[in-house]
C-alpha cells in the first residue's frame, strides 16, 4: 500500500527543470522516477505544466510538484501499488481534462512511473519483468542518433535525427559496440574535414554539413571505415521531425537550415524515394508534418512495404490519433513516448493498439532526459524490438543502454535480439 507520495523539481539534460516523483509503500519500499521533456513536440501532446514566472524563464515545475504533494498524494495514499491501472485512471479523473492540463502530465507521469517501480521492487521483480511478464526476453535493437540536426542542434542540417541501427549484430552488447565504434570513426571523419565534433542534445554530432545528403554520406563512410557492412550489419533510421521545417503545418516544407529551399509534399516524398534507392534506410519517422495526414498516407503507400514508417508528432502516443492512422493507413508504426500521453497505463494501451493492428511500435526517449533508466526496462517489457535513446555518449543517453546491457547479462544467454 502507498503510504506517501511527493515530488521534487530537478534539472534535465538541457538544464531545464523537470519533475521527480517519490513513492513510499508500507513495506518500506521507496522509489523515484524522473520525467523527460521534448523540444520538437507535437501539437496534441499532453501538457507539461510549467510555472508562469520569472524563475527558470517560466519553465519551473513548482506547480506540478505541488499538485503531486497535495492533490495526487491525497487521492492515491492507501491504494495498492500493483493496481497501476486504477492508480493511473484515478489521476486522470482527478485531472479531468483531455490533455492533463490541470495537474500536469509531468506530475501524473512521474507518479505513474514511480508507482510501477515501487510495485516491482515490492514484488521482488526487476521492472522489465514486472511490467512485461515472465516471457520477457527480447532486448531492443538500439537505434542510436549519431548525427543531430533540426531543433536539436545549431547546425545546417534540416532532418533532426540520423540513427545507426545495428540489426545485424548477434546480440545487444555487440550491437552497442558496432555503433560506438562507428561513432568514433565518424568523429574522426568530421574532424579531418575541419567540421565540428561537439554534440547536440541527444549526443550525436552536429556538424555544419553542406547538405542533408552529405550528412548521410558521412555516416555510410563511417560504417564502412569502422569495418562494417552498411545495410547488413548497420542500417540507418531517420527522424525528419518534419514539423520543424513546416511551421504552418500545411503542405509546404521549408528546408531552410541546409538551404535546400521550399518543397511541396510530393517533392519531399520524391526526395525520400531517391534517398531510399541510394541509402540503406530501414525506418523513417515523421517524414511529413503532423498536419499532413494525406502526405503521410501517400508516403506509406509508396514505401511502407519496404521500410518502417513511423508517426511521432502526428500520433503523440494517443490512441485517438493512432486509431485514425490505422484506419487511414497513415503509417505502419507509432513512436511511443511516455510523456506524450502522460501515464504508464495509457502508454501500454497505445502499444496494445499497435500490436492488434499489426503495426510496429518504437519506444523512445525525449531530447530532454534525466539519468532515470525507466525507459530501458519499459522497452524490454513492451517487446517492440527496437528503441531510440540517443547516441553513444552523454550520461542521460548511455544510462539507458547500460541498463539494457545489465538486463541482457541478467538473462544469461536466454536474451533475444532481432529487429523484427
Ligand atoms: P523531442 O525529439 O524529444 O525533442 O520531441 C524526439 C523526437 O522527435 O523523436
Ligand atoms: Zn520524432
Amino acid at each position: 500500500k502507498i503510504t506517501s507520495i511527493s515530488a521534487l523539481e530537478i534539472l534535465d539534460s538541457r538544464g531545464n527543470p523537470t519533475l521527480r516523483a517519490y513513492v513510499t509503500l508500507d513495506d518500506g519500499t521507496k522509489t523515484s522516477a524522473s520525467v523527460p521533456s521534448g523540444a520538437s513536440t507535437g501539437l496534441n501532446e499532453a501538457l507539461e505544466l510549467r510555472d508562469d514566472e520569472k524563475r527558470y524563464n517560466g519553465k519551473g515545475v513548482q506547480k506540478a510538484v505541488e499538485n503531486v504533494n497535495k492533490k495526487i498524494a491525497t487521492a492515491l495514499t492507501g491504494m495498492h501499488a500493483v493496481d497501476q491501472k486504477a492508480i493511473d485512471y484515478t489521476m486522470i479523473e482527478l485531472d479531468g481534462t483531455e490533455n492533463k492540463s490541470k495537474l500536469g502530465a509531468n506530475a501524473i507521469l512521474g507518479v505513474s512511473m514511480a508507482v510501477a517501480k515501487a510495485a516491482a521492487v515490492s514484488s521482488n521483480l526487476p521492472l522489465y519483468r514486472y511490467l512485461g511478464g515472465s516471457n520477457t526476453l527480447r532486448i531492443p535493437v538500439p537505434c542510436m542518433n549519431i548525427l543531430n540536426g533540426g531543433e536539436h542542434a545549431d547546425n545546417s542540417v534540416d532532418f533532426q535525427e540520423f540513427m545507426l541501427v545495428p540489426h545485424g549484430a548477434p546480440n545487444f552488447k555487440e550491437g552497442l559496440r558496432y555503433v560506438a565504434e562507428t561513432f568514433h570513426v565518424l568523429k574522426k571523419i568530421l574532424k579531418d574535414k575541419g567540421l565540428a565534433t561537439s554534440v547536440g542534445d541527444e549526443g550525436g554530432f552536429a556538424p555544419n554539413c553542406a547538405s542533408n545528403e552529405i550528412a548521410i554520406e558521412f555516416i555510410i563512410k563511417a560504417i564502412e571505415q569502422a569495418g562494417y557492412q552498411s545495410g547488413k550489419d548497420l542500417s540507418i533510421a531517420i527522424d525528419s521531425a518534419a514539423n520543424s521545417f513546416s511551421p504552418n503545418l500545411d503542405d509546404k516544407y521549408d528546408l531552410t537550415k541546409s538551404g535546400a529551399g521550399k518543397m511541396t509534399t510530393d517533392q519531399l516524398i520524391d526526395l525520400s524515394g531517391e534517398w531510399l534507392k541510394k541509402y540503406p534506410i530501414i525506418s523513417w519517422e515523421d517524414p511529413l508534418s503532423e498536419g499532413d495526414w494525406d502526405g503521410f498516407s501517400k508516403f506509406t503507400k509508396k514505401f511502407g512495404d519496404k521500410i518502417e514508417v513511423v508517426g511521432d508528432d502526428i500520433f503523440v502516443t494517443n490512441r485517438k490519433y493512432i486509431s485514425r492512422g490505422i484506419s487511414e493507413k497513415t503509417a505502419n508504426s507509432a513512436l511511443i513516448k511516455l510523456n506524450q500521453i502522460g501515464s504508464v497505463t495509457e502508454t501500454i494501451e497505445a502499444v496494445q493498439m499497435c500490436r492488434e493492428a499489426g503495426w510496429r511500435y518504437f519506444l523512445s526517449h525525449r531530447s530532454g532526459e534525466t539519468e532515470d533508466t525507466f525507459l530501458a526496462d519499459f522497452a524490454v517489457a513492451m517487446d517492440g524490438g527496437h528503441l531510440k535513446a540517443g547516441s553513444a555518449c552523454r550520461g542521460e543517453r548511455v544510462s539507458k543502454y547500460n541498463r539494457l546491457l545489465e538486463i541482457e547479462h541478467e538473462l544469461k544467454g536466454r536474451a533475444e535480439y532481432r529487429w523484427k
